[in-house]
């Protein structure tokens, strides 16, 4: 029996970089609460990806749900139905109505097209996602935001170290909200994190995930325990020195399969763009009717062969039952993303994916 691929593995450092850490966390015994190691990967990680402040989170949810608190956010938001199920999670767990608009063909992003149809008088903001770390339209979703006075919260889980002809993706809109889950291709094992754009902002944001205390006797607002563990800042601390191998050996894996795949008849691979800084997180490619199996029968061909893809997104969010009585939810609102969501796959991908084993994935997709 061949061993199991599956879609993603985290990169771990060899653990005997590690120690030398856990040393220190135990001579000084700080282990939360904006300890030295959070404080100094805060620092480090504006400067790697060129932002101004940051925030680390417990994880990412808990960052998108503070992220709407943090400015207040109520009525409704629109967003996308092609995402994690925590993008429309962080809404409803603030008693916001999710709005579901339409995603671009290409990208699989929000399309900004087809934004302003869907605000009424009660939308207060957009929340998009840079989808497998693809940017959005920042500038298009910018000038609405700017027309309508709506604050845009991007869902940036996939777009660590991500940059366009601007600089750091992380840089557009009021907020952006990163994960570091064990999966992502940055992980603090759990993780996340809010790009603010000025020094007021983030200590706001400091203030609501530590349950709102601003010194030992004031509590400025009913915040949350969203705080990152030092254990945790201390992983990411060391994650940081190996990330540029790790993204470097996901270009050329991503290169690999894109030369593989080119000539192969109703395989479609996304996001070939090469003018933006990418971080390879999801190798996503659309099987089309012209490829001889369909979608399902290729994910389970692949299975038979223990390779563990997966169909990010299926299914849609809106879907979801929590989300489907949502008149924006209905497919003829949503006919790009129901047909992507039919269509998508991610293939495995990860710094320890072999040649061997990427073959094996490869060998499959070409005799179909
Ligand atoms: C687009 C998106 N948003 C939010 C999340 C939630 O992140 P976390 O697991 O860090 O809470 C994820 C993935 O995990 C995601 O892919």
């Amino acid at each position: 029996m061949n061993k199991p691929i599956y879609v993603t593995q985290p990169s771990l450092p060899p653990l005997e970089e590690f120690m030398p850490y856990l040393h220190k966390i135990w001579e000084n015994k700080i282990l939360t609460n904006g300890g030295p190691f959070h404080q100094q990967l805060e620092k480090e990680l504006c400067d790697y990806l060129g932002v101004k402040y940051i925030s680390l989170f417990a994880n990412a949810t808990i960052a998108l749900v503070t992220a709407l608190q943090a400015l207040r956010i109520t009525g409704e938001v629109i967003t996308t139905p092609y995402s994690f199920v925590a993008t429309a999670h962080s809404l409803l767990w603030n008693g916001i109505k999710p709005v579901f608009v339409d995603i671009d063909p290409k990208t699989l992003n929000l399309d900004p097209s087809k934004i302003e149809a869907a605000i009424t008088s009660q939308t207060k903001a957009i929340m998009p996602v840079h989808c497998y770390g693809q940017p959005c339209d920042v500038e298009a979703i910018q000038k609405i935001a700017d027309m309508y006075n709506l604050k845009v919260i991007y869902d940036a889980a996939h777009a660590f170290g991500v940059k366009c002809h601007c600089g750091s993706v992380l840089n557009h809109g009021d907020l952006s909200v990163l994960s570091f889950h064990a999966t992502k291709v940055f992980n603090t094992f759990e993780g996340g994190a809010i790009i603010s754009p000025d020094a007021k902002t983030k200590y706001h944001i400091d203030h609501l995930k530590n349950f709102g205390f601003v010194d030992e006797v004031t509590v400025a607002a009913p915040g949350i325990n969203g705080k990152m563990s030092e254990l945790n800042a201390a992983f990411g601390l060391l994650q940081l020195k190996h990330i540029d191998d790790a993204i470097l050996r996901r270009n050329e894996i991503d290169r690999t399969y894109r030369e593989a795949l080119k000539d192969v008849k109703g395989i479609t691979c996304l996001n070939g763009n090469s003018s933006i800084e990418k971080n390879y997180s999801y190798f996503t490619i659309l099987v089309e009717d012209e490829y001889p199996l369909s979608r399902d029968a290729l994910y389970e061909k692949l299975k038979d062969h223990a390779i563990f893809a997966r169909r990010y997104f299926y299914p849609l969010i809106s879907d979801f039952p929590m989300y489907r009585g949502l008149p924006s939810s209905s497919p003829s609102n949503l006919n790009v993303a129901t047909n992507a969501a039919q269509r998508v796959m991610c293939l495995p991908i990860y710094p320890d994916l072999n040649r061997e084993a990427q073959n094996r994935v490869i060998d499959i997709l070409q005799k179909g």
